[in-house]
């Protein structure tokens, strides 16, 4: 316990958080959650010293500089596991799917980050949109040139934000300036990771963009990189789009799926996060599952590109959970706000379910199945935060209020924007908000259901605000 003396300061309010994997506790769902009407959070250095109901905790710390955030309801910082630093300045082009929108918006766009000041302008605003939404850590693409690397990084450590990122490889199917040959990958890449890799907060990724982008040859150097660096996470892409997932297979006919050209070059494994998912065989997410490997689900981005929809309750399955993180995948995904990215979950599990026969979807085995599919407030407020923070294995440092994690989160403004209606009008809780955990989820899912970013009124990075949402 810390004193008075080193916190640096304590912040009052309602907090809502979860503690464990809500898919575990069917209709006990509320036992993975905690609720403090009246809470406290105190902080020093940037990390949580102390948390509990308030006439509890406060007197422990008499004398402690203390910011009262009335009306608002706050949860940990949102986690956004894949999402594209070069892609800000095309978001929601209109375009056809996958592999031709890259082609026709994505290279042309990201080739310009060679260039370092486009590159640090795009940072700003990409950072400032971030924070807007809520979103406290991302994983990040950027692009086959190092500057772009460099200026992410650079403004991530500005802002103090817990970052992972790295360069991108792509040595085939883009122009040819956008390609960069193996062994330029490798030598970039390991001087990134010496001059940025758990430099204040930043971590590094290994990044071969997708099977469709990557020789062999490339994907060899990423082992390498891997086998030299076993500390630093591995970020791709997998079976998003039928084309792609043909492409891949043609261009590495001796694996039997995509997964195993992740499993053949030593990937596979604790700390890989692979974006979409879409179209992995129960097999592949069962290898996934096994290895601790993670997916992300990118709802936005998958109905954007209309890539297909993720079978949720399939990865879910308790035999062999896969770890999994939600990602807007901007600009694939048309926003950066996981609170949307949430609400698009929901759909998507939502068409998972039944036929009009009245059986269950082929794409869900059975009724159980079918059922995991749903998105509670628990399940979608866990995958943004804590569910997330163990599919990057950064749980003993984000994803809820416990002491020793990093103080990273959201006040949420229940009467911003149209969620206020759906609040008052349907729900039954005081005009003062939430009186208990089932009030306080209810609230939380009309935010995901109605909200957006105009519902997040702050922001705070390790025990500082710094978003504030403009009155209008
Ligand atoms: N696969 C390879 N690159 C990309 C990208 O930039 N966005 C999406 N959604 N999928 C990809
Ligand atoms: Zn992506």
């Amino acid at each position: 316990m810390e004193t008075a003396r080193n916190a640096d300061r304590a912040i009052r309010g309602m907090f809502f958080d979860l503690i464990d994997d809500p898919w575990k506790y069917a209709d006990k769902e509320r036992e993975a959650a905690r609720f403090l009407p009246d809470g406290l959070l105190v902080v020093a250095g940037g990390r949580i010293v102390d948390f509990g109901p308030y006439d509890i905790v406060a007197p422990r710390h008499p004398g402690v500089q203390t910011v009262h955030l009335e009306n608002r309801l706050i949860v940990p910082g949102f986690i956004d596991g894949h999402i594209h630093f070069p892609q800000v300045r095309v978001l929601g082009a209109y375009g056809n799917q996958l592999l031709d929108w890259l082609q026709k918006w994505i290279f042309p766009e990201e080739l310009k980050y060679s260039d370092r000041g486009y590159a640090r302008e795009a940072a700003g605003k990409f950072f400032d949109a971030l924070l807007a939404a809520g979103t406290t850590t991302c994983q990040a693409f950027t692009t086959s040139s190092p500057v772009s690397t460099e200026e992410f990084f650079e403004e991530a450590t500005r802002r103090n934000m817990r970052v992972i990122s790295g360069l991108t490889g792509v040595d085939r199917f883009a122009p040819k300036e956008f390609l960069i040959s193996p062994d330029d990958f490798y030598r970039e890449s390991k001087r990134l990771i010496e001059r940025y890799h758990r430099k204040g907060r930043n971590l590094y990724a290994i990044t071969p963009r997708f099977a469709v982008g990557c020789t062999g040859e490339m994907m060899d150097r990423c082992r390498q990189l891997k086998e030299e660096h076993p500390d630093c996470w591995v970020n791709t892409h997998i079976s998003e789009n039928p084309s792609e997932v043909r492409t891949a297979k043609e261009h590495f006919p001796d694996c039997s799926d995509y997964t195993q050209v992740h499993e053949s070059h030593g990937l596979l494994g604790p700390k890989f996060t692979a974006g979409h998912g879409i179209w992995l065989s129960n097999d592949e997410m069962r290898r996934f599952s096994k290895a601790g490997a993670a997916v992300a689900f990118c709802p936005l981005s998958n109905l954007f590109l209309g890539s297909g929809l993720f079978r949720l309750g399939r990865a879910k399955d308790p035999e062999h959970p896969v770890r999994l993180t939600l990602g807007s995948d901007m600009g694939g995904g048309n926003a950066f706000s996981l609170v949307r990215v949430m609400e698009e979950a929901d759909k998507v599990g939502m068409c998972n379910n039944t036929m009009l026969d009245g059986s269950v979807d082929p794409r869900a085995q059975d009724l159980a199945e079918a059922d995991r599919n749903k998105l509670s407030p628990y399940r979608a407020y866990y995958m943004a935060t804590l569910g997330g923070a163990h599919a990057l294995y950064l749980d003993d440092l984000l994803g809820n209020f416990e002491p020793g994690k990093e103080a990273d989160f959201v006040a949420l403004d229940w009467n911003a924007g149209q969620a206020a209606m759906a609040w008052h009008q349907s729900l039954a809780a005081g005009e003062s908000g939430p009186r208990t955990i089932d009030e306080a989820a209810q609230l939380l899912f009309a935010v995901m259901a109605v909200g957006d970013d105009r519902n997040v009124d702050e922001t705070w990075i390790a025990g500082e605000r710094v978003y504030k949402k403009a009155k209008v």
